[in-house]
């Protein structure tokens, strides 16, 4: 049955509005935030290099697990779990990714609200003097630690990504996909050429891109995958339900190819622009600065404020980065969305208002947690929301996912599915090694050391 056939659930136009989608669901704070901010935190090149290896390895393998569960059941990840095997206790992995996409949506709308407050920062020409990094560090924290202005910002992120769920799958998440994520890609490259010709660039490259292989240990392994799976949107059910509405016509392989390159690519142009651009101000020193959650948000407006025509360019950035982020936020509420019009047959609309209310109310905490309130701030609720959706809500859900298929639905199964719109799977083998031990080997060590580090 082709799609077309099953349109009341919704459907994409075309494969390239698939892979847009779903590239706008991988491209987000992810790569632009998160990414630099665990290269950071985790040794510099080394990450860059095992985030590679964990992409290519383990997420395209579970990414293609997800599009083929998803095509498969044409549901959301509840329904696909119980449709596959019924009556049994899989459906509470479709649970916990329901929550996770709450929780995680909670937190990261917190910080899509930063880029909110920034783009208002960027059109009234806050960043246009030559801004130093302690000039930019004191606008971040004056920015995040006033609850007015953070709670405004965050509930303009949530109206906007109800308004566009709301509106269903072409005539919302499609329509601003396709537009707006080629743009995004343009301004990136045009950045990253700028950030490489600041002078003292070098320092940076060699911290982002020199790799130091002795700080290579466990904990680097277990955030480059978990960093993976959270910048691919792998692990959460967001690309099985995004690829519930994809036609049998369409080539998974290939599909999760391109997202999982194109995402990797915007990651490392992010890195190409705030390393540089950071290294450039003699007060940080490699090894010694800490990378946290404002690491973006203060190299960005530095870098702007000192090019040429960085005004025009700072609020096309950040209109561009905001738009990244909501192909984001949209694909997060999308799963629990699809929950309630699949599973308790509600309207769109009334699971999508329903749905932002509560992210709203589980994200005051984190709204509040950079300066807002004090003992949120103590606690790092962000932080440690952080770790708990991100690092192993995604990494457990994708543990389950790849079980499933492997030993539940079985192999021969989904690459049946596979096999429609690609009857030469040429990666087949190895792919049948990953999904059936490398994943599920390799998370179940990280989630055991990482237990005993935390
Ligand atoms: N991949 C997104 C990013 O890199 O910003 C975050 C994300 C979106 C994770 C959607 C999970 C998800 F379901």
């Amino acid at each position: 049955m082709d799609y077309h056939e099953d349109s009341a659930r919704g459907a994409w136009g075309s494969k390239i509005a698939f892979i847009f989608a779903a590239a706008g669901s991988a491209i987000g704070l992810g790569n632009i935030w998160r990414y630099p901010m665990m290269v950071g935190l985790n040794g510099g090149a080394i990450f860059v290099f095992t985030n590679i290896l964990a992409v290519i390895f383990i997420g395209f393998t579970v990414m293609l697990a997800e599009f083929a569960i998803g095509r498969h059941t044409r549901k959301n990840p509840v329904g696909a779990y119980n449709a596959i095997k019924p009556g049994t206790h899989w459906k509470l992995s479709g649970y916990l990714n329901v929550a996770v996409g709450i929780g995680i949506l909670s937190f990261y709308g917190v910080i899509a609200g930063w880029a909110v407050g920034y783009f208002f920062k960027a059109i009234t020409g806050a960043f246009r003097r030559d801004l130093s990094w302690f000039d930019s560090e004191a606008i971040f924290k004056n920015f995040t630690a006033d609850p007015l202005v953070v709670f405004v910002c965050f509930s303009v992120i949530l109206v906007l990504t109800v308004f566009i769920i709301s509106k269903g799958i072409k005539g919302g998440i499609e329509k601003w996909s396709k537009i707006l994520m080629p743009a995004l890609f343009i301004l990136i490259i045009f950045l990253a050429i700028r950030a490489l010709t600041l002078p003292g660039a070098g320092r940076g490259l060699a911290f982002y891109l020199n790799p130091d292989f002795s700080k290579f240990n466990g904990t680097v392994l277990f955030f480059a995958v978990a960093q993976a799976f959270f910048s691919l949107s792998v692990g959460n059910g967001a690309m099985m339900t995004y690829a519930s509405y994809l036609s049998k016509k369409d080539n998974l392989v290939s599909s999760a190819g391109w997202v999982c390159f194109f995402d990797t690519l915007v990651a490392i142009l992010a890195g190409i622009i705030i390393f540089p651009t950071l290294f450039t101000s003699p007060e940080i020193v490699p090894g010694e600065f800490v990378a946290d959650t404002g690491l973006m948000f203060q190299v960005f407006p530095m870098v702007l404020s000192k090019m040429p025509g960085g005004y025009v360019f700072g609020v096309m950035f950040f209109t561009l980065l905001l738009v990244a982020v909501l192909t984001s936020t949209l694909s997060l509420l999308e799963v629990p969305t699809a929950f309630l019009v699949d599973e308790k047959k509600w309207t769109r609309r009334k699971a999508a208002i329903v749905l932002g209310a509560l992210a709203f109310i589980i994200g005051i905490p984190a709204a509040l947690s950079n300066g807002g309130v004090k003992l949120f701030t103590k606690w790092g609720v962000m932080i440690k929301m952080d770790f708990i959706f991100i690092s192993l809500g995604m990494t457990i859900g994708a543990l389950l996912i790849s079980v499933f298929l492997a030993y539940a639905w079985g192999v021969k199964n989904a690459l049946k599915e596979i096999s429609f719109g690609n009857s030469r799977f040429k990666l087949k083998a190895l792919w049948i090694f990953n999904i059936k031990y490398l994943a599920p080997v390799v998370i179940v060590i990280l989630l055991i050391i990482i237990i005993n580090i935390f």
